[in-house]
């Protein structure tokens, strides 16, 4: 399969989505550097779209041409959008469609349109379990900077996880001139 940008687009879930969004939920391999639990039925799929991912600010599935979700983005803001200026970034795709640049073509489009649509966001961290390598190359591959290590950060499965920190400020990108072009993430830096 040979994935291009203009393949990728971003929206948000709905419930008919369940199939789907299971495909890359109930995957242990998947989720083996997550915090959350891995969910198995469709029951569970449901009540995680309607409580928690529809509701979200910013919960948006990645979807290819056929717009059936193949993985999900999302940005976290402190609760009542305190500090603006703020946000984490998670991305997660289907096993399936790893290795193939998807995950990097999608976390460019999303961190162009998050700059675009939150005005008062000027940084966007990315905290990844020391352990999960294709998360950080993928990160450094978007332009994120590694600044530090954040010490027993986050309780992942059966441990507590040493985690990188890393971030991309909007001034990393309009360096690039990238926010203004039509095309943006065409156009992002690498
Ligand atoms: C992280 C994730 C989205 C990456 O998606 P992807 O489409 O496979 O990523 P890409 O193909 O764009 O890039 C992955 C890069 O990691 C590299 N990589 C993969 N395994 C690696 C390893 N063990 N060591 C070093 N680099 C590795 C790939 O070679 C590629 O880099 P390259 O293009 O320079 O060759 C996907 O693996 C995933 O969903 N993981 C589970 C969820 C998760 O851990 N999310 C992170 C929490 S924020």
């Amino acid at each position: 399969m040979n994935v291009t940008a203009s393949d990728i687009s971003l929206r948000p879930f709905t419930l008919s989505d369940v199939e789907d969004y299971l495909m890359f939920c109930k995957d242990d391999e998947v989720n083996q550097y997550c915090a959350y639990k891995t969910i198995h039925t469709i029951q569970d799929g449901l009540e995680e779209l309607e409580e928690c991912v529809i509701p979200h600010p910013w919960h948006r599935a990645i979807c290819l041409r056929d717009n059936r979700p193949i993985g999900e983005v999302i940005l976290e803001q402190e609760e009542g959008f305190k500090n603006k200026c703020r946000g984490i970034i998670a991305y997660t795709l289907a096993k399936k469609y790893w290795g193939k640049g998807i995950g990097t073509l999608a976390v460019k489009l999303a961190v162009s349109t998050m700059f675009r649509e939150f005005q008062d966001l000027e940084r966007i961290e990315a905290h990844i379990v020391v352990e999960n390598v294709r998360c950080q190359r993928l990160a450094e591959k978007v332009g994120f900077l590694k600044e530090g290590v954040l010490r027993k950060n986050m309780f992942a499965k059966d441990r507590i996880r040493d985690m990188f920190l890393y971030s991309i400020l909007r001034t990393d990108l309009e360096e690039y001139n990238v926010l203004s072009a039509t095309d943006s993430f065409e156009n992002f830096r690498i």
